[in-house]
């Protein structure tokens, strides 16, 4: 929606400056966020989430499955009501309509990674790889890794695959919603760019809740090790909540954004209902975590919550009990400069925005 960052910050823009809008297509909001490069810093120009409950005729909150038409139409009302003011973009592929996979190749040069990649990743992804688009990097050897470089008989390289329908979709959409966009990306990276410092040496964890599922990574120096999808997300909380109460879906949606875990008197079904919903996500979270440390002999030194649902309140301590290490809410404003007279509300309601933060940092990035 308009922010009050829009005349504020008019006031200083130059139509000649380098600015670029992150796009964020959730199943259950567009997030938008547009930054603009001032003397080699970023700057927030403006920001806004449009749910996409109105547009599938279902309740705000919860996810959706619409057609490339009515996505642009809602991708059009909100880049207009957030007065973006450049149609120079990027937009987040979603995990779900992603496949990854990590595993070792031989050491070979660079051209020949690229010939073998395919071939090997044919065991991995799931369907024929004529259907696919394959991206693909080497994960960067550990520093504290004394192996000598001439030693090494294997590297890891991480693939991504995205469909090419699902690909020549999001093209349908730019293009018809009049976008200049000059890369796709998977949610994962964009997120993990968003919260996560390059120089961070220790393994972190980022867990993006969304309305349909919560995703969970590990990343190391802002490098993805480790990713997994689980299909469980912050909607399931209201539809219990709604059944528990025996209210209808919008009330629930409401009484779990204001109160979340801080339920006021005696009241223990709203708690009850997270709990229901959480408890399990957070075991598996868990098991993730630890397979992780064991496999690669290291710790993992915190978790990061991003994600609409992280903004639910008092669930980043409960996940902090669950999964037994510490658990802090993604800031991922922080990355960029903004009036300091937003930077609570940026505080509190920035995790919702992190995928579409982590894609306009990566393109103004490129815009040099
Ligand atoms: N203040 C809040 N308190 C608690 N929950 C919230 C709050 N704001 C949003 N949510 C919940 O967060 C969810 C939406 O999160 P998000 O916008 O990250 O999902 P999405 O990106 O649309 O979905 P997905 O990533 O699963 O495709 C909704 O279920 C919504 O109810
Ligand atoms: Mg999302």
């Amino acid at each position: 929606m308009g922010s009050p960052l829009d005349n504020f910050l008019n006031i200083f823009s130059k139509k000649a400056e380098d600015s670029a809008v992150g796009i964020d297509i959730g199943s259950s909001s567009i997030k938008v966020v547009e930054i603009k490069k001032r003397k080699d810093r970023a700057v927030l120009h403006t920001y806004g989430e449009i749910s996409l409950g109105p547009y599938a005729g279902v309740e705000v909150g919860r996810a959706t499955k619409l057609q490339p038409t009515q996505i642009v139409q809602a991708l059009s009302d909100v880049l207009k009501e957030a007065n973006v003011s450049t149609r120079v973009g990027a937009i987040s592929i979603p995990m779900r309509s992603s496949m990854v996979a990590i595993f070792q190749m031989p050491v070979m040069d660079g051209k020949q990674l690229a010939q073998m990649i395919p071939i090997e990743a044919r065991k991995y992804i799931p369907v024929p790889i004529g259907e696919v688009s394959l991206d693909w990097f080497v994960i960067p050897k550990n520093p504290n890794d004394e192996t000598d470089d001439k030693q090494r008989k294997f590297v890891e390289v991480m693939v991504v695959a995205i469909h090419n329908d699902v690909l020549s979709d999001y093209s349908n959409i730019a293009s018809t919603a009049q976008l200049q966009t000059s890369f796709f990306e998977v949610e994962m990276f964009s997120t993990i760019r968003a919260v996560v410092d390059s120089t961070d040496s220790a393994p972190v964890m980022i867990i993006d809740i969304g309305a349909s599922a919560t995703k969970v990574y590990i990343a190391e120096r802002g490098v993805v090790r480790d990713s997994h999808y689980i299909n469980r997300g912050s909607q399931e909380v209201t539809l219990n909540v709604a059944q528990a109460l025996g209210i209808n879906v919008d009330f629930a949606e409401k009484l779990k954004r204001n109160y979340g875990f801080n339920e006021p008197k005696q009241d223990q079904l709203l708690k009850e209902s997270i709990d229901w919903v959480f408890d399990p996500v957070f075991s598996e979270i868990k098991e993730i975590l630890l397979d992780f440390q064991r496999k690669n002999n290291k710790i993992v030194s915190r978790a990061v919550i991003v994600g609409g649902g992280a903004l639910l309140n008092g669930l980043a301590l409960k996940a902090q009990s669950k999964i037994e290490i510490e658990t802090v809410n993604g800031d991922p404003f922080s990355k960029v400069e903004s009036p300091a007279f937003l930077a609570d509300v940026l505080r509190q309601t920035g995790a919702s925005f992190t995928a579409a933060i982590g894609l306009a940092l990566r393109k103004l990035q490129e815009m040099g």
